[in-house]
């Protein structure tokens, strides 16, 4: 059974010590204490568990951590740069576009992904790329809102 030891997240080289078939969720949540990817269906349905690998979001409950051990992955708690938050993440606090939680530290992650190929989205761009992170909350027009703002920030340079 193949062993990994570390991986490169949020910037740095993290020891660990894992099968290489676990899930790069359970190893985030259960060895490296990085709670913010969500476990929801378990099946790659939801999108609550999403984190960005190599700048790709991805479901990390059914990634195998051995598939990742020499990418780079982002989760939530490593979007932050010099204690300032992704302007997705402060767009999500402007507009509130969140209820229980429990989606959208993978629904920041799906968008941070989204602008980072389109800069200038539209709603129709926004609905196609989110159409995988479901919000039992409802709260996909604020979610919207929220991309949008954040495209707006960033294409001013803020
Ligand atoms: S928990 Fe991973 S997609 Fe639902
Ligand atoms: S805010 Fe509750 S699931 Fe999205």
């Amino acid at each position: 059974m193949a062993i990994i030891t570390e991986l490169r997240v949020n910037g740095k080289k993290l020891a660990l010590h894992a099968d290489a078939e676990a899930s790069l969720l359970s190893v985030l949540r259960d060895q490296l204490d990085l709670t913010g990817a969500k476990y929801g269906c378990g099946e790659g349905q939801c999108g609550a568990c999403t984190v960005l690998v190599d700048g790709v979001a991805t479901r990390s409950c059914i990634k195998p951590v051995g598939e990742v051990a020499s990418k780079e992955i982002t989760t939530i708690e490593g979007l932050e740069k010099n204690g300032k938050l992704h302007p997705l993440q402060e767009a999500f606090l402007e507009v509130g576009a969140m209820q229980c939680g429990y989606c959208t530290c993978g629904m920041i992650l799906s968008g941070v992904a989204l602008l980072e190929k389109n800069a200038d989205p539209s709603v129709n761009d926004i609905v196609r790329s989110m159409d995988g992170n479901i919000c039992r909350c409802g709260t996909y027009a604020r979610i919207i809102a929220a991309l949008l703002k954040a495209a707006k920030t960033m294409k001013e340079g803020k």
